[in-house]
C-alpha cells in the first residue's frame, strides 16, 4: 500500500492567515490542511478526509492528478474520520467529480445534510454514494475503523445528537502485511485504542497541541476555547508510545498553528522525536 501525506496542519493551516502569533511569523515550513491518500495499486486512490486546500494538494501529487483519459482521475472514495469543516470542505472542491464514495460516521452524514448540507449541493451536480462508515474493502485494503470521540462541530451544536462522531480509520494490505492506522481527531486515548493500534506499521495521531495550554501561551485565545476543541495534547499522548516499541511507526499530524513542534527546531520537536514519533512534512510517501 502506498500512503501519501498531502497535509499535516490542523483548521487553518500552517501558518494560519489570520494568525500573527510568534510561529505563524517565523518562517517554520509551512503545513496545509490535514488529508492522506492510499492506494493498493497506485492507480485507484482514496482520502482520508478532504481539505479546503484539496486542489493544491491534487496538483502537487503526480499520482492524483488527471488522466489518463481526459476527464479521468484517480480519486474514487473519501474516507471521513468526521464531519469538521476542515476535514469536510474539499468535497466541494471535488464537486466535479462524476463518481465519488464518501463514508463517514453516520452522525458525520447528518451533520452533512442538515447543517452544512454538503451532500445535497454535491448531489445536484452529479449522485455520489454517501455510506456510514462500516468494514468496507477497497481495491483488497482492509478497512476498518473504532469510534474516538462524540465532539460535534461547531456549526451543528445547536442540535444535539448521540455519536460516534469522530472514528479512526485501520487499513490493512494482505498482500504486504502493511497496515496504516489514521486518528487525526483523539479527545482521549480512548479505551481499546492500544488493541486498534496494535501491530499497524504506521499510526497517524493527532499532533492538534502539544500542551493542554497553548491557546494562552501563544495567542490570547480562551483556554476554555482549546478544551472545548477536544483535542489531547502530545504531552499526555506522548508517554504512550515509549513501552510499545515493536515495529510500529508514530507520526503527528494535525498540528494547529499554536503547537511549538512546527518549528523543526525547537525543544518541543526534539522532544517527539526523541521519544520516538516523528512529525513529517507535507508530502510525505510511505510504502507499507
Ligand atoms: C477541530 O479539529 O477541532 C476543528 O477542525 C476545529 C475547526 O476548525 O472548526
Ligand atoms: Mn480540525
Ligand atoms: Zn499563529
Amino acid at each position: 500500500m502506498k500512503v501519501i501525506l498531502l497535509g499535516t496542519a490542523a483548521g487553518g493551516g500552517f501558518p494560519q492567515w489570520n494568525c500573527a502569533c510568534a510561529a505563524c511569523t517565523s518562517g517554520s515550513p509551512p503545513r496545509t490542511q490535514d488529508s492522506v491518500a492510499f492506494s493498493a495499486d497506485g492507480r485507484g486512490w482514496h482520502l482520508l478526509n478532504a481539505s479546503p486546500d484539496i486542489r493544491a494538494q491534487i496538483l502537487a501529487t503526480p499520482a492524483l492528478r488527471a488522466g489518463p483519459g481526459p476527464r479521468e482521475t484517480p480519486l474514487r472514495t473519501v474516507l471521513l474520520t468526521d464531519a469538521e469543516l476542515d476535514h469536510t470542505l474539499g468535497l466541494l472542491m471535488l464537486r466535479e467529480a462524476a463518481d465519488l464514495t464518501v463514508h463517514a460516521p453516520a452522525a458525520a452524514l447528518h451533520a452533512l445534510t442538515d447543517h452544512f448540507p454538503a451532500r445535497p449541493v454535491i448531489d445536484e451536480y452529479h449522485g455520489w454514494n454517501w455510506l456510514p462508515t462500516t468494514e468496507t474493502t477497497l481495491d483488497g485494503l482492509h478497512v476498518t475503523s473504532f469510534p474516538v470521540s462524540d465532539k460535534q462541530p461547531k456549526y451543528a451544536r445547536s442540535s444535539p445528537r448521540p455519536g460516534p462522531w469522530v472514528v479512526a480509520y485501520r487499513i490493512h494490505d494482505p498482500s504486504t502485511g502493511g497496515t496504516l492506522v489514521y486518528a487525526p481527531c483523539l479527545h482521549t486515548w480512548p479505551p481499546g485504542f492500544d488493541t486498534f493500534t496494535e501491530g499497524a506499521s504506521l499510526v497517524l495521531l493527532d499532533g492538534t497541541f502539544y500542551r493542554g495550554t497553548e491557546f494562552t501561551t501563544t495567542t490570547t485565545a480562551d483556554p476554555a476555547a482549546q478544551q472545548a476543541m477536544g483535542h489531547v495534547p502530545i504531552t499526555e499522548t506522548l508517554p504512550r508510545l515509549a513501552p510499545r516499541p515493536g515495529t510500529t511507526r508514530w507520526a503527528y499530524t494535525h498540528l494547529n498553528n499554536t503547537n511549538p513542534v512546527v518549528d523543526p527546531t525547537g525543544p518541543e520537536h526534539a522532544a517527539v522525536v526523541g521519544a520516538g514519533a516523528e512529525m513529517p512534512p507535507d508530502g510525505t510517501e510511505f510504502i507499507l
